[in-house]
């Protein structure tokens, strides 16, 4: 049985139906089993990552582990708990920062979730994803309402990566042998700059869209409103280096034999998040 933790979220939701088709046993995680919707013949279990105590259920039969971090939780716990309840596999998503930003406060706490994971004693494997397509969705009631988004750094270029293709990466490690102590850094196909990125959302909708650039201390003022002053600082310096390009990586071609879906592809399907 592979328990899929963030089930309900942008990769675990694609990683629950992609194993479920598959036939695999999978269970979904979630914190609020009413609100959670998963395909029939999915195992859906409540449980919250920062209650250790909350998972004895979930870890019922279960010998491979999807696991986000969530913030909420204390990962050394949840690896002892399930380590105790006899997991054996753990796939972990951290993140491209803890590679290309170290210094920065998610690369730093990213790199100290993967050391917790490589020294859990189970079987482990890290995925390092860089910017998800997803945080588009953070500009769709700006799109829906206005037609305008405003950011900073609207010319600095990322490849931004659909977490389909992270769910279809973790799919494969979950269930081959020759990923053991690998760590992959995972992008999409493609360098796009957040102004590029409001273009082919205007170009999917038919409309006319604005990307209107704030400075950089317009858009620490906005983040500070969503997170601490120094995860916003952080982003802001790395968001606005037009030259940071984590460039992109070949893996999950590599690993999946299909190319990385573009940012355009990720808008088309998700379109009526923008109308
Ligand atoms: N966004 C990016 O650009 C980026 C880049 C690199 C890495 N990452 C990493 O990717 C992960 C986010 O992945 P995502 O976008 O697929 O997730 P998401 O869509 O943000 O959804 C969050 C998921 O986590 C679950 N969750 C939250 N708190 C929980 C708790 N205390 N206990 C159990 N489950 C909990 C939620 O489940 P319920 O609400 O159903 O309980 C939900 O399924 C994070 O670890 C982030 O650091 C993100």
């Amino acid at each position: 049985m592979i328990l899929v933790t963030g089930a309900t979220g942008n990769i675990g939701s694609v990683l629950v139906r992609q194993l479920a088709e598959r036939g695999l046993p999978v269970r979904a995680l979630t914190r609020d089993a009413r609100r959670a919707v998963v395909p029939s013949g999915v195992d859906l279990v409540e449980g919250d990552l920062g209650r250790p105590e909350s998972l004895s259920p979930a870890w019922e039969g279960v010998d491979s582990l999807f696991l986000l971090q969530t913030g909420d939780e204390d990962t050394a716990a949840v690896l002892r708990s399930a380590g105790r309840a006899g997991v054996e596999r753990v796939v972990m998503v951290s993140s491209l920062l803890a590679e290309i930003h170290p210094e920065s406060p998610i690369g730093g706490g990213a790199l100290r979730g993967e050391q917790t994971v490589r020294d859990s004693g189970m079987s482990w494997t890290i995925l390092r994803p860089g910017e998800f397509a997803s945080n588009a969705l953070w500009w769709a009631r700006a799109i829906r309402e206005h037609g305008v988004v405003s950011a900073a750094g609207g010319d600095a270029g990322s490849p931004v990566i659909d977490p389909a293709d992270i769910a279809a990466v973790a799919g494969r490690v979950l269930t081959e042998r020759d990923h053991e102590e690998r760590t992959y850094p995972l992008t999409g196909p493609a360098e796009i700059t957040p102004r590029e990125r409001v273009h082919s959302i205007g170009r999917v909708l038919g409309r006319d869209l604005v990307f209107e650039e704030l400075s950089v201390e317009e858009e620490r003022e906005r983040l500070k409103q969503f997170m601490p002053e120094e995860v916003a600082d952080s982003l802001v310096d790395i968001d606005s280096d037009a030259d940071r390009g984590p460039g992109v990586r070949t893996t999950v071609e590599d690993l999946t034999g299909g190319a990385p879906r573009t940012f355009e592809q990720w808008v088309a399907e998700h379109a009526d998040s923008f109308r």
